[in-house]
């Protein structure tokens, strides 16, 4: 059984994504985590992540770079955000993707294109999302419990930069499958939106 979870930053996909994956017995994937070790990479070799050869190059990213806990920051993401326009990337990261999907068993998948392009044929699709206004929220309490010093407002305009590149790149850009089950995390809780998740996959599979 493969599980698609797709959705905006910060809309509660990851923690879904893995509540999900406990529940079912299942491996997960974060796949937003391999565009960061790329804009990472990118940024370590001195490179632009706006130029294609660049951010191709940084794919050759070693493994161990995705322990790197700079990858979790908000900087990464959004050069994560901008090599992953590049198609020759997303092609790179594809194989990568399909192999975990293949494995014995099923898995969990979650990024921005796995009911679309990664995994089309996964059993269960789900569309993780909620207002900016929400995801900012969220994402101002975890920046300041590790310390970070930015603004809700600087979160905000972050978010909406990100969903517009994420939403208008012409190649797998962040939409719901046609037959993904969305999600609206904004008003449920935790506990909340992984009953709803667990009850979705249910139903559709
Ligand atoms: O999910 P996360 O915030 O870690 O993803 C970082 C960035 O990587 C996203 O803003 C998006 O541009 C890109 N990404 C993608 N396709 C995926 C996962 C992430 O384009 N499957």
């Amino acid at each position: 059984m493969i599980i698609a979870v797709d959705g905006p930053t910060a809309s509660g996909k990851g923690t879904i994504a893995k509540a999900l994956a406990a529940h079912f017995g299942l491996p997960h994937l974060d796949t937003g985590l391999l565009y960061r070790a790329v804009g990472r990479q990118v940024f370590l070799d001195g490179g632009d992540p706006d130029n294609g050869g660049d951010a191709l190059a940084g794919c050759a990213f070693p493994d161990t770079l995705l322990n790197d806990p700079q990858l979790r920051d908000e900087e990464t993401g959004g050069l994560a955000s901008r090599v992953s326009v590049h198609p020759p990337v997303r092609q790179a990261l594809f194989d990568r993707q399909r192999k975990f999907a293949e494995q014995a068993g099923g898995a969990v998948l979650d990024g921005r294109d796995i009911g679309t392009v990664i995994a089309p044929e996964a059993e269960a699709k789900l569309f993780v999302t909620a207002s900016v206004e929400a995801r900012a929220q969220r994402r101002f309490l975890e920046m300041r419990e590790r310390g970070a010093g930015v603004t809700l407002l600087e979160i905000q305009d972050d978010l909406r930069r990100r969903d517009e590149r994420d939403r208008s790149r012409a190649v797998a850009p962040l939409v719901p499958a046609e037959d993904a089950m969305v999600i609206d995390t904004s008003a449920l809780d935790r506990d909340e939106a992984i009953s709803a998740a667990i009850e979705a996959v249910k139903q559709a599979t």
